[in-house]
């Protein structure tokens, strides 16, 4: 265990040392840490579902109607009505034929993928696809080519490597550390002329983007052309717990195939029951996927106005466009993502900004590799819906000055007011609190509308002017 103590030591000389931070409590995408309460900007409850009342009494419901636990794998005793009926609902949400569950994200990729390349195949996966892709690569047995992110030329070049080998392509939807998207026109394309399948990870699109939350490939109207999306119910969908989605077929043979749908216990009821709680709301609410977006665009613009340009500079890599102030590589950014990368660089620097900010009441989280690849070391924020614009707007300040610091290593004090309070649950709050603060959030939202509107006639008339030039 020494050789363990020494690596230990090294991660924390190397800025890479993570401990995870102990939540007291949560509601309303705000949290108890250490006996404050801070707003969370780094959670991926993107509509402020988790702690939803009906979600909430789905999960409870289900737990005493059906048990704590799914009692085996699917295919042994743990095959429940409930999780049939969540794969009917999400399949019909996502314009596909059928849909499988798995118990996780991480799951559903380190077992899609495998069943669906093997060894005497190629997987083409994108340099910035999340950890559970790589490993689902990894797993498979095939060979696989990482392409440049998002970068079509490259992703050619690898598919006239596969040389006629039986092919797929693989590639989050949403880049889960920078939140740019994946170019999916161009990716079907290049299958359709090589005769490669496809499977796109909508983790970070399902309920976030497209149509009523549908996704980015519902976006685009490609689910013909997409073989598998996988999507999860943890984040969106503020639960936990994933699905596959394709063909009949295709889910028969995951059925068959992925092993950590086979030898894996089923989906606990309480999560299942929770998901599709909230994807009928999502459905009747799809207002909610607006009310995302309005806040992912106010965040921007506070940052913006406050100095602090959100960034996607990668280190070292070229960058090919501009865009509304964002450098970009490759792939496009579209403001009504809720992440958004503050790209540091240092980790040391990056922790020392993410405990700068959460000791002023906001609650970012550092990322440092291997999530995102050296000298890329960021705070990733997130909304939710669930945000009002007044905390956005807070938070934005809050960060100009404990974040936007050039790397000199000179740290200012912090003086804004910290929004720290005891932390009380929704039904702790008096009626007179209540009413105050619903009030405030309507008054909120009028403004994110308005803050909204002036933004997007900004950027018409930069287009207006982009086309007369
Ligand atoms: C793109 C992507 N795919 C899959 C996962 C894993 O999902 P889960 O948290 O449900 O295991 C994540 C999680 O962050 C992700 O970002």
């Amino acid at each position: 265990m020494d050789d363990v103590g020494a690596a230990l030591a090294q991660l924390q000389r190397e800025g890479l040392y993570r401990r995870p931070r102990t939540i007291a409590g949560f509601a309303n995408g705000r949290a108890e840490i250490e006996g404050h309460e801070v707003l969370v900007l780094c959670s991926n409850d993107y509509l402020g579902l988790r702690d939803h009342p009906a979600v909430r009494e789905a999960a409870a419901e289900a737990a005493i109607r059906w048990g704590a636990g799914s009692g085996s794998s699917r295919l042994v005793s743990g095959n429940l009505e409930l999780h049939e009926q969540l794969e009917r609902e999400l399949a019909e949400f996502k314009g596909s034929e059928a849909a499988v569950l798995f118990g996780s994200g991480y799951l559903a990729n380190s077992g899609v993928i495998p069943a669906l390349a093997g060894a005497g195949g190629v997987i083409l996966s994108d340099a910035h696809n999340h950890a559970s892709i790589i490993d689902g690569c990894h797993r498979s047995g095939a060979q696989t080519i990482v392409y440049e992110h998002a970068d079509l030329e490259s992703l050619a070049d690898g598919l006239r490597r596969a040389d006629g080998r039986p092919a797929l392509i693989v590639t989050d939807a949403v880049f889960s550390m920078d939140g740019d998207l994946a170019p999916l026109v161009g990716i079907v394309a290049h299958a359709a002329r090589h005769g490669a399948r496809v499977l796109v990870d909508e983790a970070h699109a399902t309920g976030v983007i497209g149509p009523g939350g549908r996704g980015l490939v519902a976006a685009l109207g490609l689910e013909r052309q997409v073989d598998v999306t996988i999507g999860t119910l943890s984040k969106a969908l503020g639960s936990y717990g994933a699905f596959a989605c394709g063909s009949r077929q295709t889910c028969d043979w995951l059925v068959n195939r992925a092993r950590t749908l086979i030898f894996s216990t089923a989906l606990p009821p309480p999560s299942a029951a929770a998901g599709l709680a909230a994807l009928r709301l999502l459905r009747e609410q799809p207002q909610l996927v607006d009310r995302l977006h309005a806040n992912a665009r106010l965040i921007r613009a506070e940052l913006d106005a406050a100095g602090l340009t959100p960034g996607h500079v990668q280190l070292g890599a070229p960058v090919a466009a501009r865009e509304g102030g964002m450098a970009v590589v490759g792939a496009r950014v579209d403001a009504r993502i809720p992440i958004v990368p503050l790209i540091v660089g240092d980790p040391h620097e990056a922790v020392r900004r993410c405990e700068a900010a959460l000791a002023a009441g906001v609650f970012v989280q550092a990322i440092r590799p291997p999530a995102v690849p050296a000298g890329s070391s960021r705070l990733r924020l997130t909304v939710s819906a669930a945000h009002t614009a007044a905390e956005l707007r807070q938070a934005a300040r809050v960060l100009a000055v404990s974040v936007g610091v050039a790397g000199d290593g000179a740290l200012p004090d912090v003086h804004l007011a910290p929004a720290v309070r005891p932390h009380r649950h929704p039904e702790q709050r008096d009626d007179e609190a209540d009413a105050a603060d619903d009030h405030q959030d309507h008054a909120d939202r009028v403004d994110v509308d308005a803050a909204c509107r002036g933004r997007d006639r900004k950027l018409q008339d930069r287009a207006d002017r982009d086309q007369e030039q």
